[in-house]
């Protein structure tokens, strides 16, 4: 990988998980650490690109010449995102988004009464299919985590979200994934399969961004 590969690219990602309040003190969320999102970031960057890093609530501190948007909410992860375009070459979507939200948010912290209760859900707008379909529409990358069936599951997100590549990986390998320090992956674009083995999510990374970088090009 060529040190300055990416040089003056524009190049946005989101990153971590998103959390959806319930009331004041509460939220839906996942397990999701943004590792991956911000080892990209940090790859970029240091391949040349102007890297702006959309980011859940996470543990991470931000990477060097790296500029971070902090955001908690899927619509708020949606609107930073869709602010980017115009500027943005190359798009990863990296965050874990929720799929779902509640309804509508409670103003003060629910009391328990019942034995049990009910929270209505709402679909979140879909963040990487939305930038995939904007007229400006940048160099759109997904991720597919997956438990099986992993490449036909993951071809079927890059045709219905429009992307360019997606990025698959099986996440019922906790040794993989998910909060993990490594990863392994399958790099699908319309034409070709690309397996990257496991390794750490920094050197993953550097591989990943080679060969985005590449399509970008080509
Ligand atoms: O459909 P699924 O959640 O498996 O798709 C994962 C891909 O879509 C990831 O790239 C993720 O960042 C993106 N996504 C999104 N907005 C959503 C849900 C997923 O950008 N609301």
């Amino acid at each position: 990988f060529t040190s300055r590969a990416l040089d003056g690219v524009q190049l946005c990602i989101t990153a971590g998980p998103t959390r959806e309040a319930i009331d004041p003190v509460r939220y839906i969320s996942n397990h999701s650490s943004g590792k991956m999102g911000y080892a990209l970031a940090t790859a970029a960057a240091d391949a040349g690109a102007r890297v702006t890093l959309i980011s859940g609530p996470t543990q991470l501190a931000c990477p060097e010449r790296v500029t971070r948007i902090d955001v908690i909410s899927a619509q708020e992860m949606y609107d930073a995102a869709l602010a980017q375009m115009g500027d943005c070459q190359i798009f990863i979507g990296c965050a874990a988004v929720a799929d779902y939200r509640p309804v509508s948010t409670a103003s003060q912290k629910i009391k328990k009464h019942e034995e049990a209760m009910h929270i209505e859900l709402v679909r979140n707008p879909d963040i990487v299919s939305a930038v995939a379909s904007h007229s400006q529409r940048p160099f759109t990358v997904g991720f597919a985590a997956e438990t099986q069936d992993v490449l036909n599951y993951a071809k079927g997100k890059l045709e219905r979200k429009g992307l360019d590549l997606i990025v698959a990986n099986d996440v019922s390998n906790s040794d993989i994934g998910f909060n993990s320090d490594e990863n392994e992956v399958l790099v699908v674009t319309p034409e070709q399969v690309i397996p990257i083995p496991q390794m750490g999510k920094n050197q993953l990374a550097r591989q990943l961004l080679k060969v985005i970088a590449d399509a970008f090009k080509a």
